[in-house]
């Protein structure tokens, strides 16, 4: 995509940073010699060796050399590597922000605040594509800057635009929540364990269970409730199940989850200041 031929990864040698750029090259979205991947250690880097992209443990020359730069660092570095360098970010680069609880306002202004920022909240299925991102962006952003993060994080599953107030319930919603669903894998599984059934098959089962009832209400566009009326035969043993399931509080702790995620998400955002 014109405009965007450089992209530097700041942090990208680690998870969520390795995922987007294996996602991008795999997609032939930017060719291996025009990302730059940063990170802490050689170490880091020397894992990345494989993929053929520039690799340098210096934060700025990657930044003044890129027309995207994509922070992927972990929130405590994400103001100190931003304000060390913000003198070699311009007005027509891109910042794209991956940090958890970091506000746009914040990560513009600790990067010198001349260069337009998107702020993105993707979760770990990034690292099988398979990711639900939620972005975000300042005022100052073009539509064409826009249209390539959405690219960028397409390579890596759904993309979902939204109001930044919304940034932290989609952190407790969409970055939290895979957790979640795997502690009901693993609570479906051993749910099957009990009855019998070997390990590998129960777990098995209880992670397809989950992709094809996503599969379902995702493809069919359909209200989950009308669903699991459509799974649920009266006085079958669908009902007993689902009777069990809410006399054991399943349905208010799943809620009380993504309520309490969301606001310790805004108290980090709220505690994370640029004298960090
Ligand atoms: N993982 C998720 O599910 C997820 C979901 C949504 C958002 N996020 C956000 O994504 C960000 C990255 O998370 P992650 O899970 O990918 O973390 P990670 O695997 O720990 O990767 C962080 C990377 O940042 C590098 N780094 C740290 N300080 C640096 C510095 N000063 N300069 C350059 N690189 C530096 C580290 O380098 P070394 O390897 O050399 O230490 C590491 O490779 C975080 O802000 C997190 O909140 C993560």
């Amino acid at each position: 995509m014109s405009g965007f031929e450089r992209v530097a990864f700041i942090g990208g040698a680690g998870m969520m940073g390795r995922a987007l750029v294996e996602g991008l090259l795999q997609e032939g979205v930017i060719a291996a010699d025009k990302l730059t991947v940063t990170a802490r250690s050689g170490k880091s880097l020397g894992r990345l060796e494989s993929l053929g992209v520039i690799t340098t443990l210096d934060n700025c020359a990657a930044v003044a050399n890129a027309d995207v730069v994509v922070l992927a660092v972990h929130p405590d570095q994400a103001l100190p590597c931003l304000t060390a360098c913000a003198a070699a970010f311009r007005p027509d680069q891109l910042l794209i922000s991956v940090v958890t609880a970091m506000s746009v306002a914040k990560l513009r202004r600790a990067a010198g605040g001349r260069t337009p920022v998107v702020r993105a909240m993707p979760n770990i299925a990034a690292t099988v594509r398979a990711s639900v991102t939620t972005l975000t962006f300042g005022t100052e952003v073009t539509e064409e800057q826009l249209a390539f993060a959405v690219q960028l994080f397409g390579v890596v599953g759904d993309v979902i635009p939204v109001d930044e107030k919304h940034l932290n319930a989609c952190t407790g919603l969409g970055a939290c929540g895979p957790a979640f669903a795997f502690k009901m894998i693993e609570s479906l599984a051993e749910g099957g364990v009990k009855m019998g059934l070997p390990r590998d098959v129960s777990r098995r089962m209880a992670a397809g269970v989950l992709r094809g009832a996503a599969e379902l209400v995702l493809k069919t566009g359909k209200h989950p409730a009308e669903l699991k009326d459509e799974v649920t035969t009266p006085g079958g043993c669908t009902i007993d199940g689902i009777a069990k399931l809410e006399e054991r509080g399943l349905p208010i702790a799943l809620i009380a989850a993504v309520e309490v995620s969301t606001r310790k998400a805004a108290e980090l955002d709220a505690s994370a200041d640029i004298e960090q």
